[in-house]
């Protein structure tokens, strides 16, 4: 096992489209821990993993991540993988014309990794997972089901043995059996291979095989509470009731003009940056 890897998140504050989403966030996880972030839809869980990996369009306006003691916001998407950090996007993307060995071996290779050992890789860890290897040959999550998309996220992740995975929904569209086979793999990486995780999740079920050291709730933008895996189970039975603002009753929805010219493809916003962005998604 290589040496102890941590992220320290500290006061991370973040904002899109002028709007603070994450209003300071302190987290830190180690090799070989759990931690579960659960809270309500909307509280900024996928904007945290977002801003962490640099998804582009978000504003830091505070704070700060390091990796390892490097600091993550100063890095661009390639290289926060390289130093160590894995994503599971909540909607992984689909990538027509690019197969998973290809984006493996692409990575091995950056890595200075020898890259002539990830078809085999590619193949245990996928039969490891109950992965149909037929799906492997196919471009990257290109027609893949929901689950299939979760567990070809799952190979990466094992195959690419990454310091820290953020897993965001990991178990959304998994089948009870995925998700137990997935599950175990990754909890099996944090004790042999001292993989560090923020595991994102609505459901304890997940939390069942990937035993959480810690549980997190987030919302409003902001951690809220930190217990132990009784938390997960306490806020199946509760809600998040005592974390959230009663909602304010609903206005009635008002007709809106809308200004044509103010569509970014009207601008040629909407393609002028399309390879600027790795989390785009090539088809929109
Ligand atoms: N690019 C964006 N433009 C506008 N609003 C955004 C953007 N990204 C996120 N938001 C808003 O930020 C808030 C937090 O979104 P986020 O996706 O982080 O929530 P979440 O906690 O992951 O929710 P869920 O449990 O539903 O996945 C939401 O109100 C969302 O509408
Ligand atoms: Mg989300």
């Amino acid at each position: 096992m290589s040496a102890p890897s941590e992220l320290r998140i500290e006061g991370l504050r973040a904002a899109v489209k002028g709007r603070q989403i994450l209003q300071g966030i302190d987290l830190t996880v180690r090799s070989g821990e759990v931690h579960a972030v659960m809270g309500p839809n909307g509280s900024g869980k996928s904007t945290l993993s977002h801003v962490l990996m640099g998804k582009p369009g978000y504003e830091i306006t505070g704070g700060r991540a390091l990796l390892d003691g490097v600091d993550l916001l100063a890095l661009a998407p390639w290289e926060r993988s390289r130093a160590g950090l894995f994503l599971a996007m909540q909607y992984p993307i689909e990538v027509p014309g690019v197969a998973l060995v290809d984006v493996l071996e692409a990575s091995f290779a950056a890595m200075g990794h020898d890259a002539s050992l990830v078809p085999s890789s590619v193949r245990a860890e996928a039969e490891r997972i109950g992965f149909d290897d037929k799906l492997l040959g196919r471009a990257l999550n290109v027609d893949l089901s929901g689950g299939e998309k979760k567990r070809n996220e799952t190979v990466q992740l094992a195959v690419l043995r990454p310091r820290i995975a953020i897993l965001d929904e990991l178990d959304s569209g998994l089948d009870v059996d995925a998700l137990r086979a997935c599950a175990r793999r990754i909890e099996s990486m944090t004790q042999a291979d001292g993989l560090g995780v923020l595991a994102i999740t609505h459901y304890s079920r997940l939390l069942t095989e990937l035993k959480p050291d810690v549980v997190h709730i987030l919302a409003k933008g902001r951690i809220q509470r930190t217990g132990g895996p009784e938390l997960a189970e306490e806020l199946e039975r509760t809600g998040y009731a005592d974390y959230v603002d009663e909602e304010p009753a609903a206005e009635p929805a008002k007709a809106r003009v809308l200004d044509p010219s103010a569509h970014p493809a009207a601008s040629g916003a909407a393609f002028g940056d399309a390879f600027a962005d790795p989390f785009a998604d090539p088809l929109a």
